[in-house]
């Protein structure tokens, strides 16, 4: 592969991108994470974005990606024409190929039925989107309504036996599919996806992940000189691997604060200090707080009150020892590209939520702080390469995410230590067994929680009344949207006894099985 320097977003400014405007369909990210598979940098950008902020980045090729809207719509999502004639190649996903029709004067109408999931592609004619793809191959769609009447100048290359699949303008370079070439379903996808980078855009590979350290770490070095690094460390994958890059560049610059907030994974706070502390010999700060949010949390058992609470004692803990390191310059955080796409047409999207508790709100601000994010443009995926290149051992990079208020929220009703230590336990078990069993990678996010109900039970000849917990497993692709996990009953079993025989305080164990939606994946 190539090995050009990473681009930032300036040498994006320089050319060779390919750009994607979202429309809002789920799978924009895949698109921009194929293309970055390829060797070239791809970024999303809102749909309406103006034509001078896209000719600024001098993109080698744009993709307008899917989306919820129909042209029909009073408030449809509508780009300005003018990008079809900018001399850029332009490819239409599903929403793109519809809105390329309507804008460019063919037809589009209201399907009958709608097409939904795998089908039948056959080509009408040979194309270059279509280099080394057979006559017959599966694709995947999701779309109502279809194009009736291709604008002028346009050719059909391709259909299904519900609709006109592929459409293209050689001359203008515009070119339309209604599958999606980026879902893995779509048998040759990549191979189109590649199609159009490459033979149409003839973009040049200028991303490659290995080079992204050295960049990074000179990036650093010129941004903060000889000044203070402050960054809160949780020992989740995006502040790791961005304290590990960022101790790379700067050493002892670097000072880490890790908030034991007492609600933490069974031994979490030990792991980190010995990994990153002991092993990497970071600067890091270990706060024992646990008896500060113990006591803010006492006698409080709504969710939402506990979740402002354990937000705002973090923040406290937080900015209370930031404070202690005067000469700090600069805030760094493992803010990923994810969190960063402006999104006009996604309602809020997993990051909002997700990082609403790490963001630490307000501290740069107030502390005059300038913020450091060296995973700002990279996907998870990505993030997580970086981390195994960077010598972060492979079970704390595959780890499932863990949310801020941590067990705070799966303990139900009112937290209190020895509740936290039953649960701690508990998950424990579970985990490893998930190890053990080789099934810990195969899903998502697992976890126990602990109910705030008891139950009679017997032990040998004893009558108990204890706890119940329930165990939770679910698979998503964004956690958006969730599966309960179909985990083997024998295995259910064994986790079962094992948390009843080793945990004191449950003698009871039930399996969640609610999707999402209607549940969510954690239970407050
Ligand atoms: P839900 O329960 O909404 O969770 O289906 C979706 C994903 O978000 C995580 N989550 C959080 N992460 N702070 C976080 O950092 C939070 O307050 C928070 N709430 C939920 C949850 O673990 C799951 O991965």
């Amino acid at each position: 592969m190539a090995t050009n320097k990473q681009i930032t977003k300036s040498d994006f400014r320089n050319g060779g991108g390919i750009l994607i405007l979202d429309f809002g369909s789920q799978y924009n990210q895949l698109i921009a994470r194929r293309v970055r598979e390829l060797g070239v940098y791809s970024e999303i950008l809102p749909f309406d974005t103006d034509v001078q902020n896209i000719l600024a980045r001098r993109p080698s090729g744009i993709i307008l990606s899917g989306g919820p809207s129909s042209v029909f719509a009073a408030d449809a999502n509508l780009t300005s024409k003018e990008i079809y004639e900018l001399g850029i190649p332009v490819f239409g996903i599903c929403y793109g190929m519809q809105l390329t029709t309507h804008l460019l004067g063919g037809e589009v109408t209201q399907g009958k039925i709608g097409e939904y999931g795998k089908s039948i592609f056959i080509k009408d004619s040979e194309h270059t989107l279509l280099h080394n793809i057979p006559e017959k191959s599966t694709v995947w769609m999701s779309h109502f309504d279809e194009v009736s009447r291709l604008p002028e100048g346009f050719v059909q290359f391709g259909h299904t036996s519900a609709c006109i699949a592929g459409i293209a303008n050689d001359e203008k370079g515009i070119y339309a599919t209604q599958f999606h070439p980026e879902v893995a379903h779509t048998e040759y996808g990549k191979q189109i996806i590649e199609n159009f980078v490459f033979k149409i855009c003839k973009a040049k590979k200028n991303w490659d992940l290995s080079d992204y350290i050295d960049t990074s770490i000179e990036n650093i070095r010129n941004m903060v000189g000889n000044q203070r690094v402050i960054l809160g460390l949780s020992g989740g994958v995006d502040s790791s691997v961005a304290a590990m890059l960022i101790h790379k560049a700067i050493g002892d610059q670097l000072t880490c604060i890790f908030v034991d907030t007492g609600l933490l994974r069974k031994d979490e706070g030990k792991s980190v200090m010995v990994t990153y502390g002991a092993h990497y010999k970071m600067n890091i700060k270990h706060i024992d707080a646990s008896k500060a949010f113990l006591s803010a949390l006492k006698g409080v058992s709504e969710p939402e009150q506990k979740r402002k609470i354990i937000g705002r004692e973090f923040v406290k803990v937080f900015d209370n020892e930031a404070n202690k390191i005067k000469d700090a310059s600069f805030l760094a955080q493992g803010t990923i590209y994810p969190d960063v796409i402006e999104s006009k047409s996604a309602k809020g999207g997993p990051s909002a939520t997700i990082k609403s508790h790490h963001n630490v709100g307000g501290l740069p601000e107030k502390m005059h702080l300038e913020l450091l994010e060296p995973l700002k443009e990279l996907f998870k995926d990505e993030v997580r390469a970086l981390g195994l290149q960077l010598g972060i051992p492979e079970k704390m990079i595959m780890r499932h995410p863990f949310p801020g208020p941590g067990l705070g929220i799966r303990i139900l009703g009112e937290v209190d230590k020895e509740k936290v230590q039953i649960l701690q336990k508990a998950d424990a078990i579970f985990i490893e067994e998930l190890y053990r069993h080789d099934l810990y990678n195969k899903v998502s996010q697992a976890f126990v929680v602990l109910l705030p109900v008891k139950s009679v039970g017997v032990m040998g000849d004893e009558r108990t009344y204890e706890y119940t917990a329930v165990i939770r497993s679910a698979n998503t692709m964004d956690f958006m949207t969730a599966v309960w996990s179909r985990l083997p009953y024998d295995f259910l079993d064994l986790v079962s006894t094992r948390i009843i025989n080793e945990v004191k305080g449950i003698n009871r164990v039930a399996y969640d099985i609610s999707s999402k939606p209607p549940a969510t994946i954690e239970w407050e």
